[in-house]
């Protein structure tokens, strides 16, 4: 099983405020539903609530990380409480063939940082001050390396963004 963090980020790494994202790029969402269709996502709760109708999205197996959350496993939904515990899981759901994107929030993010191997990052020109949720930093000195980016483009919303792959080399 492949694990990938996937997230749109800003000039400050900055991911969310109050529960929802910073930015509208129509363009992203796209690529992320090409990229996580077929898959498996591992998401917190509260990137959970912020889905539409707070549903697991459509045509993709969802890990939720939650020590708190009442409901249980349905179709698309299965619910893990530690991180252990969904990284088993994610292995079931993934077999040989599907990878495993996790997509947030900050909490998660910074819990599967050191046990992926790949970030594909969605790099955003922008910055909001009183942002609330960051995407951590990946630093070299553990083992990441930035070896991809695709030349700026600009959204039909008007921001300019990249797309960026980081890979984790042995350290
Ligand atoms: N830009 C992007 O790409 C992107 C992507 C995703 C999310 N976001 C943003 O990120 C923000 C949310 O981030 P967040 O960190 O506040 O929330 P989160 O990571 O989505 O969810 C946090 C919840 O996950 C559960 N959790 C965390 N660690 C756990 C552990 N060790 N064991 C069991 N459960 C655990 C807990 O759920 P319980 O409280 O139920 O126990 C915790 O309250 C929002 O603004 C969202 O829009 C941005």
């Amino acid at each position: 099983m492949r694990k990938i963090l996937l997230a749109a980020v800003d000039r400050n790494l900055a991911i969310g405020r109050n529960g929802a994202l910073l930015y509208r790029v129509p363009e992203d969402l796209r690529r992320f539903r090409q990229l996580t269709t077929g898959q498996v996502v591992l998401c917190g709760r509260k990137t959970l609530e912020s889905f539409p109708n707070g549903k697991p999205l459509p045509g993709r197996e969802t890990v939720l990380l939650s020590r708190r959350y009442e409901g249980k496993d349905e179709p698309l939904l299965t619910v893990a409480r530690t991180p252990e515990e969904a990284l088993e899981k994610a292995a079931v759901l993934c077999g040989n063939e599907k990878n495993l994107y996790v997509i947030g929030g900050e909490s998660v993010y910074r819990l599967f940082a050191p046990v992926c191997e790949t970030a594909d990052l969605t790099e955003i020109d922008a910055e909001t001050p009183d942002a609330d949720a960051f995407f951590p930093a990946l630093r070299e000195q553990d083992g990441w390396v930035r070896a991809e980016a695709s030349p700026e483009q600009v959204s039909s919303s008007g921001l300019r963004f990249r797309y960026v792959t980081y890979q984790k080399e042995r350290v």
